[in-house]
């Protein structure tokens, strides 16, 4: 049987495809290419194509024997999302509407979601619990959080099992080397450092030190995209043994505030990178840091790349050999 990555040739969704690959699997690949690259998917079948396209879906479920989904497709900018909440509410939820109702359809009953910790939006305490609570404080995280939602009431209805994946801040990338991160626009703080340290950009703008930090700027959990992919072959192998729907969160437990990336960045790359303080961005809260206690006792998830260094070495490695992205390849 096949597993379906929706979104396989994203930042995430392409290293979940490596890691499924590497174990064997049968892959197959939904992406409209409008965020990804046909490039980062390292094998398995790819279809092009949108989810809210009921063709193209009976295409890809009727033409191949598929198990299990694991559902990346999504925009996933914060920012953009306070803009066009219309294009997430359309892309996100009506997107995974159309992929359940596909699913139950074809007699699909597993999936495994890509969700984020900005559905609980400022946390009352930290490190997060998965029973906290949820207030997005984006348009970005309302959609996740509506996903989820859709889920467990198709679970209800018709008995498809999810396993809802919520991460904090991935970064890092494969070490074949092959694959990374290449975002258009990007927004995201580790590859812009690595490319103020190519010289790609004059400086990194720290985005306000004036929250209720030791340093005064946002603390983020940074995880490996890889620990991160692996997290979702554990969820698939446990919702085929019959486990029951559930929530967990990816980090590592571990606050860096954004000065102390780009100083770890600096020690990586050798390079001076400028920063100037700017303003804050909206809608960032000041500290995220997960408790991810029950992916480790009930995934047996065990992040294994969890030292900073290593992690913007390994996206500094891909930068590096591709300062242009999949544009290089
Ligand atoms: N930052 C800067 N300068 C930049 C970019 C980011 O100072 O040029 C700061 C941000 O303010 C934030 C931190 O660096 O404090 C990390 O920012 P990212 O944009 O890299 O990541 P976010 O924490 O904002 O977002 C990530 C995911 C989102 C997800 C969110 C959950 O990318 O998809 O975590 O909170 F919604």
């Amino acid at each position: 049987m096949a597993v379906l990555v929706t979104g396989g040739a994203g930042y995430i969704g392409s290293h979940a495809v490596a890691a499924l690959l590497e174990r064997g699997e049968d892959v197959v690949v939904a992406d409209n290419l409008q965020q990804g690259h046909k490039d980062a998917v390292l094998g398995g079948k790819l279809y092009v194509g949108d989810l809210r396209d009921g063709d193209f879906l009976d295409q890809v479920f009727g033409g191949n024997a598929i198990d299990a989904v694991i559902h990346f497709a999504a925009n996933s900018l914060v920012g953009e999302s306070m803009k066009d909440p219309g294009k997430y509410y359309h892309n996100n939820v009506y997107g995974t509407l159309c992929l359940l109702e596909k699913m139950n359809k074809y007699g699909v009953n597993k999936i495994v979601f890509s969700s984020t910790a900005a559905t609980y939006g400022e946390p009352e305490s930290v490190p997060i619990d998965e029973l906290d609570r949820t207030l997005p404080t984006n348009a970005y995280g309302e959609t996740k959080l509506a996903m989820e939602k859709m889920m467990k009431w198709f679970d209800v209805a018709h008995g498809i099992k999810f396993v809802s994946l919520r991460y904090f801040n991935a970064a890092g990338a494969h070490e074949s080397g092959k694959i990374g991160e290449d975002h258009s626009p990007e927004t995201h703080l580790v590859p812009l450092v690595l490319q103020t340290a190519l010289g790609q950009r004059p400086h990194i703008s720290v985005f306000g030190d004036d929250y209720p930090t030791e340093d005064g700027t946002c603390i983020r959990d940074y995880i490996h995209v890889s620990d991160l992919a692996d997290a979702h072959v554990l969820a698939v192998e446990r919702l085929r043994k019959g486990g029951g729907s559930a929530v967990y969160n990816l980090g590592n437990g571990q606050g860096f505030s954004v000065k102390q990336v780009i100083g770890i960045a600096r020690a990586v790359t050798g390079k001076d990178i400028p920063a100037v303080v700017e303003s804050r961005r909206a809608g960032d809260p000041a500290v995220l840091v997960a408790s991810s206690k029950r992916a480790r006792d009930e995934l047996g998830w065990n992040p294994t790349r969890n030292k900073l260094e290593d992690i913007i070495g390994s996206a500094w490695a891909w930068h590096k050999a591709n300062p242009r992205g999949y544009n290089d390849k």
